[in-house]
């Protein structure tokens, strides 16, 4: 499968997903993910992150960019082909090759019942991925990329390994296929502080050594705005502000991307933030405000944020969803 020529590496355009819940016995449907839109160019290998509060769609979006959830509107165009349209032999021998995810659980992303090394022996036996060096070497010098060896994670098993090797070992297990896109969704939440910080400087390493691009997803804006180059903030299925990290989050335009750098006021790993503004009748109230999503937290709202949705305008340097920069 060959890339159409001078394309992107991801297209994200105008992507939704609308879920249809049972409210008793009628039902209620709201967009989840709601005109997501967003490019990562090929050859910049970037790390581009999708934050926000719970429930602002961060997953949902990650699932239909890596194939396990389907749009419910929009389009999702991986090196120019569009994803939905792809065969299910193309999706599995290229995009699934292509896009790798790297989940928030190593603990559950892997069987306790199997040796941890049988996780890459079958990646690389399922993709076919020949190395004239035979699958120990190449498996070894992949490990190594995530700072582990063969001889640590040979024969052993799940409940062998501490959190962070496990986590690094399936981070080995994404790269093994040499992928053009990580999608890592929470994939340091679990781990403690310490640890966090060394699995944050890997994936900046892997980036320029591996020339791959990642998605990260967290709700965490320190390591956020210590590893990524680019960053969307979500609200309620909405991107409301993205660009440049140090823009976006050194000097935010959007109220609720300024609420929420207010809840970290340093960038220190330790605070990750949590807070979570008891979300359930909220949640569902904001998702069917007809205005802007935020109206009701906002305190600059106008008369107009309230019956319109605001476009979206380019103001110093980013991307900003709010009437306050028309
Ligand atoms: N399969 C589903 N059916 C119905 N609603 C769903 C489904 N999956 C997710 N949702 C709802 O969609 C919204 C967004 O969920 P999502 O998991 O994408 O949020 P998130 O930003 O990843 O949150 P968190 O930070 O807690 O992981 C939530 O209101 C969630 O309850
Ligand atoms: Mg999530």
């Amino acid at each position: 499968m060959q890339p159409a020529p001078n394309t992107n590496l991801l297209e994200v355009a105008d992507l939704t997903k609308t879920f249809t819940v049972r409210q008793g016995f009628s039902s209620a449907s709201f967009d989840a993910v709601d005109d997501a839109t967003f490019t990562l160019q090929s050859g910049q290998p970037e790390i581009f992150t999708i934050a926000g509060e719970s429930g602002s769609g961060k997953t949902t979006l990650a699932r239909m960019i890596m194939g396990m959830e389907l749009p419910t509107g929009g389009v999702l165009r991986y090196k120019g082909r569009d994803v939905a349209k792809l065969s299910g032999r193309e999706r599995r021998s290229w995009f699934f090759r292509e896009v790798q995810p790297v989940f928030q659980d190593p603990f559950a992303t892997f069987s306790p019942l199997k040796r941890v090394d049988h996780y890459l022996y079958e990646t690389v036996a399922n993709y076919k991925i020949t190395d004239k060096r035979g699958a120990d070497a190449y498996i070894d010098s992949i490990l190594h990329e995530v700072g582990l060896s063969i001889m640590e994670v040979k024969g052993r098993y799940l409940n062998e390994l501490s959190g962070g090797q496990a986590q690094r070992v399936s981070i080995a297990r994404a790269l093994l296929t040499h992928p053009s896109l990580i999608v890592a969704d929470e994939p340091v939440s679990m781990l403690d502080a310490s640890l966090r910080m060394s699995i944050v400087n890997m994936f900046r390493k892997l980036k320029d050594d591996q020339q791959v691009s990642i998605l990260y997803i967290t709700h965490d804006l320190a390591t956020a705005y210590y590893m990524a180059d680019r960053i969307a903030i979500m609200l309620r299925g909405w991107i409301v502000e993205m660009g440049p990290v140090e823009l976006v989050l050194g000097n935010p335009l959007h109220p609720y991307t300024q609420n929420l750098k207010a809840s970290i006021p340093e960038a220190d790993p330790d605070k990750v933030w949590t807070e979570k503004i008891s979300l359930s009748e909220m949640e569902s109230e904001e998702y069917t405000l007809t205005g802007c999503k935020f109206a009701g937290r906002c305190p600059h709202v106008m008369e107009k944020c309230r019956s319109h949705v605001p476009p979206n305008f380019a103001h110093e340097g980013r991307m900003v969803k709010c009437f306050l920069y028309e």
